[in-house]
């Protein structure tokens, strides 16, 4: 820890820490639900893939199927329609001759015919040469045959898959989808039974045209990508606004705690002080009585032995005295007040008050207005602590009148809210709002003789009556206090 922070922020940092700590299941369930998302969505995406591999391999598969049958129907119609009658005519087979030539294009387009197939093409068995091609330009080209050829010329039929394009063609950024299949199959000669399975006479090449089957398997990709995104959008944006929801709800939730915990620790050590304050007290208020009743006897003598001296005994007696007043009220702040509850009327507790100050008001030219509302409900309370709460206030005000003024007391029910409130308005010096907002604090004082405790005894009272005391103040036009007293 740095130690020239200031001690707020250190407290605030663990403040913090302590709020984190509260958070952390639920992080750790927010995180879960997001990393579980990713991975469903890596697997929607590998599900697309294979299910498109899938279906690329079927397509392939029954084209080749469809091929080598085509390939081999091509096969039984050349040998028994052109490679026999030529021998018989022209005693051998010369596609060098265009009646030849003619012939065979004839019957090899007459089967390919109505047929999706790009090309056929005959290779010679002995030299790697095209000896016949449904594209014109192909014929007498040399050596393009391939391993596809050599194999077909052992005997094996195979097929060659030639593609081009991804899911990224359709966003038409790359080329356009091709897809080709090259079946070849061995040339042979054709048994009487029907079966070819005689010498090799060359090889024939079907190439099949497999692009828009090819661009259908690749917009069922796309289809299912983009349906995944959509559902996992839709279900990232869901998640998070739960997760959002719930954060805010368990942060209030873990602040909220942790304000209680805080306000407990408070509170305790609040406790602990005010005992400690209290036995303090305690223990000055009895050498503070012997002080005082000594100097009154000091006094006394000093008045004989050398009179005129007298004066200093008597500011021992007073200070002892203002001391003393101090502790009472220090005592009476820290101790817990027991309370003696009786029905009784807040009015009469006023007037009491009232009686009592009367003579300080006169004194001050202080002209007093009471208003007490006449339908006051009984309600259960304290009197001698009322009445304290009431005098302190009203002492406040009459301090804050030196140069005289107005004070108003007003007693009101307030059905609605089932409560009884106090008014307690002065035209004294008033206060500004920062200053109002202490006055209620424990030693807060702008007075000489002040110990500023006379408000924060004063709210403990209202509030151990389940009450409360509000202030409203403005500097040079006066001050209103507002008690309010549950009734019923
Ligand atoms: N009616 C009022 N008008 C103006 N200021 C007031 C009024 N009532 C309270 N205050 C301010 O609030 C402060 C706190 O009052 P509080 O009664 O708690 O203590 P105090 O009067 O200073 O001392 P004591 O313990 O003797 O009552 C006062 O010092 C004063 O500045
Ligand atoms: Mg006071």
């Amino acid at each position: 820890m740095d130690s020239k922070k200031q001690p707020r922020e250190v407290l605030d940092s663990i403040r913090q820490q302590k709020l984190d700590a509260g958070l952390q299941p639920f992080k750790l369930v927010k995180y879960f639900s997001f990393s579980s998302l990713g991975v469903i969505l890596i697997f929607t995406l590998f599900l697309s893939w294979i299910i498109s591999n899938h279906a690329r391999r079927v397509m392939l598969e029954q084209s080749e199927e469809y091929s080598l049958l085509l390939a081999e129907n091509i096969n039984q119609q050349v040998f028994r329609r052109f490679v026999l009658p030529a021998v018989v005519r022209y005693g051998g087979i010369a596609l060098s001759n265009p009646e030849q030539f003619e012939n065979l294009d004839r019957i090899v387009r007459g089967v390919i015919q109505g047929l999706k197939i790009d090309s056929v093409t005959i290779y010679d068995s002995r030299v790697n040469i095209i000896s016949y091609s449904t594209v014109a330009d192909l014929v007498g080209k040399k050596d393009v045959g391939g391993v596809e050829y050599k194999k077909s010329l052992e005997g094996d039929a195979n097929s060659k898959f030639i593609y081009s394009g991804s899911v990224f063609s359709l966003l038409s950024v790359t080329p356009a989808v091709s897809c080709q299949l090259r079946t070849y199959i061995p040339f042979r000669q054709v048994r009487d039974e029907g079966e070819s399975g005689g010498v090799v006479m060359g090889v024939i090449e079907i190439v099949k045209d497999l692009s828009k089957e090819y661009a259908n398997i690749i917009k069922l990709q796309a289809r299912i990508i983009l349906v995944s995104a959509v559902v996992m959008a839709v279900l990232f944006l869901v998640l998070r606004t739960i997760v959002s929801r719930a954060g805010k709800i368990m942060e209030a939730k873990a602040l909220e705690r942790l304000k209680l915990e805080e306000t407990l620790n408070q509170t305790e050590r609040l406790a602990h002080l005010g005992t400690m304050v209290a036995t303090v007290s305690h223990e000055i208020k009895s050498p503070l009585g012997i002080v005082r009743s000594t100097a009154e006897i000091l006094e006394k003598r000093i008045q004989k032995v050398a009179p005129g001296n007298e004066h200093l005994a008597r500011i021992i007696v007073d200070e002892a005295m203002r001391l003393n007043r101090i502790v009472v009220e220090f005592l009476d702040f820290a101790r817990p007040q027991k309370m003696h509850l009786e029905k009784g009327n807040i009015n009469e507790i006023a007037e009491k008050v009232l009686a009592f100050i009367s003579p300080m008001l006169k004194e001050q030219q202080i002209i007093l207005t009471t208003v007490l509302a006449l339908d006051l409900p009984a309600i259960a309370i304290d009197r001698d602590q009322l009445y304290r709460a009431l005098l302190n206030i009203l002492l406040n005000a009459v301090q804050a009148m030196e140069g005289g003024g107005s004070l108003q007391i007003t007693t009101q029910y307030q059905d609605d809210k089932r409560r009884i409130a106090i008014l307690i308005r002065d035209s004294g010096a008033g206060m500004t709002e920062e200053k109002a907002a202490q006055i209620f604090e424990p030693f807060f004082t702008d007075k000489n003789k002040g110990t500023g405790l006379g408000l924060a005894i004063t709210r403990n009272i209202i509030e151990s009556h389940g009450g409360e005391i509000l202030v409203e103040s403005m500097p040079q036009e006066g001050t209103c206090f507002t008690i309010c007293l549950p009734a019923g």
